[in-house]
């Protein structure tokens, strides 16, 4: 069968950005699949749910049959699946590094590769994926996290230059920092915070004034970690769409809107 409408699927759909754009998807007429590890419980407003690792190659390859066997298309693609990885370079293990990796950047390519050959065929398509203001600016005791990022903006705007020829186009979301669980159990490494304790230690010392203003609004939850408001995700998902906000397309300012 063929969807009539056009078809999203959203990875990391249980939470935050993911749960918020594949509401908004929805909202404006899209047959939206969402997905995430374990869905028996997650709902959202007009989302079909399916079970989702993007660490797996056949957890990959069987969602993205099921939504061409069920609906015929995939129109957009959005890899929002992401955790977050804080704590000094020095303190990530290889293993650990690659777990990240696994998701944020492997996550993409085989969400991305499983898709692209149904978007060339359909000859029209857009892969929309979540990278972070961490894609472009690097942050001490976020290495392992902006890497991931940065190899995300890499692949992005290459294959981009790959497959718009075929009606496909990569774009990237670059966010900042949005009131989303993203800050609860994130990948620390193995002793998480000691190096950084150090590192900040001087920082603490001579913070003054304005560190106490962001540290005690961080308490109170209002805050990011540079002290500014940290939005809704659902905010921050309709500035993208109404084409406000901090975004870019891939290649940064050339690419389509949706
Ligand atoms: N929040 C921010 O400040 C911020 C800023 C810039 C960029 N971002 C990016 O935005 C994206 C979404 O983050 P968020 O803030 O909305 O965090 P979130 O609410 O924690 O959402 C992360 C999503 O990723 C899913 N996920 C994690 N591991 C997965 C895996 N192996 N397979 C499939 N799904 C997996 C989670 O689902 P399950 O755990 O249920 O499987 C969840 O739905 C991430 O790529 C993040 O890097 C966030």
């Amino acid at each position: 069968m063929t969807a009539t409408r056009q078809v999203a699927l959203v990875t990391g759909a249980s939470s935050g950005i993911g749960k918020a754009a594949a509401i908004a998807l929805a909202g404006t007429g899209f047959e939206v699949i969402g997905t995430a590890r374990n869905t028996a419980r997650v709902t959202a407003h007009g989302v079909t749910y399916l079970d989702l690792d993007v660490t797996s190659d056949e957890s990959v390859a069987s969602v993205v049959k099921q939504v061409i066997d069920r609906f015929g298309r995939i129109d957009i693609l959005v890899n929002n699946a992401g955790v977050g990885a804080n704590g000094a370079a020095e303190e990530f293990s290889v293993d650990r590094t690659q777990d990240v990796f696994d998701i944020n950047v492997y996550g993409i390519m085989r969400m991305t590769k499983a898709v692209l050959p149904h978007m060339r065929a359909q000859r029209r398509g857009r892969v929309i994926n979540i990278s972070s203001l961490s894609g472009f600016v690097p942050s001490p005791f976020m290495a392992i996290y902006t890497s991931t990022k940065h190899a995300v903006e890499g692949y992005s705007g290459s294959l981009d230059h790959e497959v718009r020829e075929h009606g496909v186009r990569i774009l990237l979301v670059e966010p900042g920092p949005i009131n989303t669980p993203f800050g609860g159990p994130q990948r620390a490494g193995r002793h998480p915070y000691a190096a950084l304790r150090v590192g900040t230690a001087h920082l603490r010392r001579g913070a003054g004034e304005k560190y106490q203003r962001w540290r005690r609004s961080r308490r109170r939850g209002q805050c990011d970690r540079r002290g500014g408001h940290r939005p809704e995700p659902e905010t921050a998902v309709h500035r993208r769409l109404d084409g406000r906000g901090h975004q870019h397309a891939a290649p940064r300012r050339s690419g389509p809107n949706l």
